[in-house]
């Protein structure tokens, strides 16, 4: 073995050692508490149909996008399309990009410039982190969700001469389920003229009757500089897309690389997003049976304040078993895996040490019998340890 990949064997090495190595696994046949797919509608057989229904009325003269969006021209449908977003998210304009990742990385890459400042909730997702390294913008955490913090680092960043301070945070956050005090800071970033940036990942579509996210269901969006919506969590698809000020996309049509310089989505793609849309503003009970079940789940587990695991406060889909310990935590996942749930364990080093987690996801299609079991196994195992 050379020495590269000899460094690599080591790594690997020690991530086994660390109880945290990755390997792909087929799709489970479990009943599904684990993924984003929070209104169905990735399993919906009158969406499917849908989407085939438009798709063989539209001129398709390709599979593919056969190129990026600048260089093989874009699909009159595509344009309709973002001009609907815009509708939907109550923005001048919308950029659709290949994935919230790319979009998230794209937008810190190439809004801030070497003089601004990003502040960011320590809590963001990966791609945002991305896009704060590939930025020439200087970077600070601020604790999670903490307005003091946030304001001592905004009057810190104020200080610096002719520098635009970027605030970026979630309004659901993926890992905990919580949602940001939006009201909040934005107080603090109108005090302080700062840019908010929204990650509406896991409030799209499950919020407002269009499933236009939370930001607009609280009537905030007028205050936030950009937001991201994604199309492969809710919306059951692919995807995401940015709402903000026409100048904003033009600029991000000049000069985001990771929407420049890729292939574009298929046309299948957006025909999804659209559809989908428009399937959640006729069928609003996929939303009603979603916060049902949410309460359903948070109700059934109220005896678990007898024992040593937390479930945290979150009226979100994302819900939260606070275990602690690596080995305690991936022991209480995998019974219930075992018992036929699909739940995951979060360990350290994705969360500190200690603070390791089980996330429970609900969707709108989960029995209220299985939501029932679930929770009795959780509460028999709780007891247990
Ligand atoms: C908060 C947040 N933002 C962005 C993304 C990335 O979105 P996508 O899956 O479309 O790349 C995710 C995905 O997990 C997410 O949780």
């Amino acid at each position: 073995m050379n020495q590269l990949l000899e460094r690599l064997q080591e790594k690997l090495q020690k991530r086994k050692q660390e109880g945290n190595f990755r390997i792909l696994k087929p799709q489970s046949c479990l009943v599904d508490f684990s993924s984003n797919d929070y209104l169905g509608l990735a399993r919906n057989s009158i969406l499917q149909k849908n989407i085939e229904n438009t798709l063989t009325q539209l001129p398709q003269p390709h599979l593919g996008a056969t190129g990026s969006r600048l260089l093989s021209g874009t699909h009159p449908y595509v344009l309709d399309l973002e001009a609907f977003l815009a509708q939907i998210f109550q923005a001048e304009a919308c950029l659709v990009f290949n994935s919230g990742y790319q979009l998230n990385t794209a937008i810190l890459a190439t809004i801030p410039q070497k003089n601004d400042i990003i502040l960011c909730d320590e809590l963001l997702h990966a791609s945002l982190r991305e896009g704060k390294h590939l930025s020439l913008a200087q970077s600070h955490y601020f604790r999670h969700s903490d307005l003091e913090d946030l304001e001592k680092k905004l009057q810190k960043a104020q200080e610096k001469p002719h520098t635009n301070i970027f605030v970026v945070v979630e309004s659901v956050y993926s890992m905990d389920g919580d949602i940001a005090p939006l009201h909040e800071i934005i107080r603090l970033c109108k005090q302080y003229e700062a840019y908010l940036i929204v990650d509406e990942a896991h409030s799209t579509g499950i919020y407002g009757r269009q499933g236009e996210g939370y930001c607009i269901a609280q009537n905030l969006h007028q205050d936030i500089f950009a937001r991201i919506y994604t199309f492969g969590k809710a919306i059951g698809g692919h995807g995401a897309c940015i709402a903000g000020s026409k100048i904003l996309i033009d600029y991000l049509i000049n000069f985001a690389r990771a929407f420049i310089y890729t292939t574009a989505l298929p046309l299948h793609s957006y025909v999804h997003i659209r559809q989908a849309f428009e399937y959640i503003a006729e069928n609003a009970y996929l939303q009603e049976n979603l916060y049902q079940k949410i309460t359903f789940f948070r109700t059934s587990l109220r005896n678990l304040s007898h024992t040593s695991i937390l479930l945290k406060e979150s009226y979100t889909p994302i819900q939260i078993l606070k275990i602690g310990g690596n080995e305690r935590t991936k022991l209480f996942a995998q019974k219930l895996q075992e018992a036929g749930f699909d739940v995951r364990p979060v360990l350290s080093p994705t969360v500190k040490a200690g603070q390791e987690i089980i996330r429970v996801c609900l969707h709108a299609f989960n029995a209220e019998k299985e939501i029932a079991e679930l929770c009795q196994n959780i509460l028999i195992l709780a007891k247990e340890m």
